[in-house]
């Protein structure tokens, strides 16, 4: 078992240029933990905003490993661990930040078993981005089929799991997006595709059942909703009045649970949702610095993935 692994971390806040690469212990694991080698992590909005400071959470030290999402293989289990075991391919969207790195300890009621038909890679690509749109569409704004629903930024990482768990409930998928996204977006599920540079929604649609605001254009979510209709945002704060009001919103923070990662899981085992791989990148100072500059672009098209350990990553 090694004892030390390379991880890229930050020193302190600030631009890509605080990304380097050092070498750290291997992560020791409490009895709830696994330790999991890591094949895949991918970027999120939170990775640069951590990085720049915008987002600082309590506890956070110097050197800080970033990255949230894993798929790798269990290497070690807590004593209080049991349902995984050693040799077991999981992915997850851990507590806290640590997955830019060989090893990361991640609680076991954090991990679901990879779906078989999905390479790390793949995986990599889908906690975070995928709980977050499972929890939105499925728990918060409760879709059922005939919903008319909008889902804002439909070619983000969020918004492309949004469509198609959203279509799996049965429901009538507007989104919105640049025109070059359309037809991929309609070969998805979406039955409609405002491009937001032509066309204001406030303009297109209206009496909706259901809003995700993954753009903080709450005003805009509310003008298109029905007296009943609800709004949930992702990436803004709704007023009192927009949360009291009819129709109404809320903001929702991802809950990561291997629960929900188990049943998003289930419906990527059946087909009824894909990933899309924006783009890959190695495992280097120079890969990571490269995939938080896509991120950080806002016009990533699906998830942007960096490979951590190329042989694990080829072994599924
Ligand atoms: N609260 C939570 O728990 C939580 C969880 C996950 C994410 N978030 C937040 O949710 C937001 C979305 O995350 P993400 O990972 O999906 O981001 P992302 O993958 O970086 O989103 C990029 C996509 O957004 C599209 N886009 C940009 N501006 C747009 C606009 N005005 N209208 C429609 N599409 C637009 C781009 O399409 P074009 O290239 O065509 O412009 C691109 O496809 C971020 O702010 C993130 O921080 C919050």
């Amino acid at each position: 078992m090694a004892v030390d692994m390379k991880a890229i971390v930050i020193d302190r806040y600030g631009s890509v240029q605080e990304l380097h690469e050092m070498t750290l212990p291997v992560p020791e694991i409490k009895a709830d933990e696994v330790l999991v080698k890591v094949a895949a992590t991918s970027v999120n909005p939170i990775d640069w905003r951590t990085r720049t400071g915008q987002m600082r959470r309590d506890g956070q030290q110097f050197p800080l490993v970033l990255g949230w999402d894993v798929a790798g293989v269990i290497s070690a289990v807590g004593a209080a661990v049991r349902h995984f075991q050693v040799g077991d391919a999981v992915f997850a969207r851990s507590d806290h930040a640590g997955a830019d790195a060989q090893y990361v300890a991640i609680k076991a009621d954090k991990l679901a078993m990879k779906p078989g038909n999905l390479s790390f890679v793949q995986a990599a690509a889908v906690p975070l981005a995928g709980m977050t749109a499972f929890q939105v569409i499925i728990d918060q704004l409760q879709v059922v089929p005939g919903d008319r629903v909008l889902i804002q930024a439909g070619a983000g990482g969020v918004g492309l799991f949004a469509i198609q768990i959203a279509k799996a409930q049965g429901a009538y998928v507007i989104t919105t997006a640049s025109e070059a996204n359309r037809e991929m977006l309609l070969r998805l599920g979406a039955d409609e595709v405002i491009d937001y540079h032509q066309t204001q929604i406030t303009a297109a649609v209206h009496d909706l059942d259901a809003v995700f605001d993954t753009t903080n254009e709450i005003e805009d979510g509310l003008a298109v909703l029905k007296p009943t209709g609800m709004l949930v945002s992702i990436a803004g704060r709704p007023t009192v009045a927009q949360q009291t009001g009819q129709p109404s919103a809320t903001h929702w923070w991802l809950h990561p649970s291997g629960k929900t990662l188990t049943q998003l899981g289930q419906l990527i085992a059946v087909h009824q949702v894909q990933v899309v791989i924006d783009s890959q990148y190695p495992f280097t100072t120079a890969g990571v610095r490269a995939a938080h500059e896509r991120s950080e672009s806002h016009h990533a098209h699906g998830k942007i993935v960096i490979v951590v350990d190329e042989k694990l990553a080829e072994q599924a």
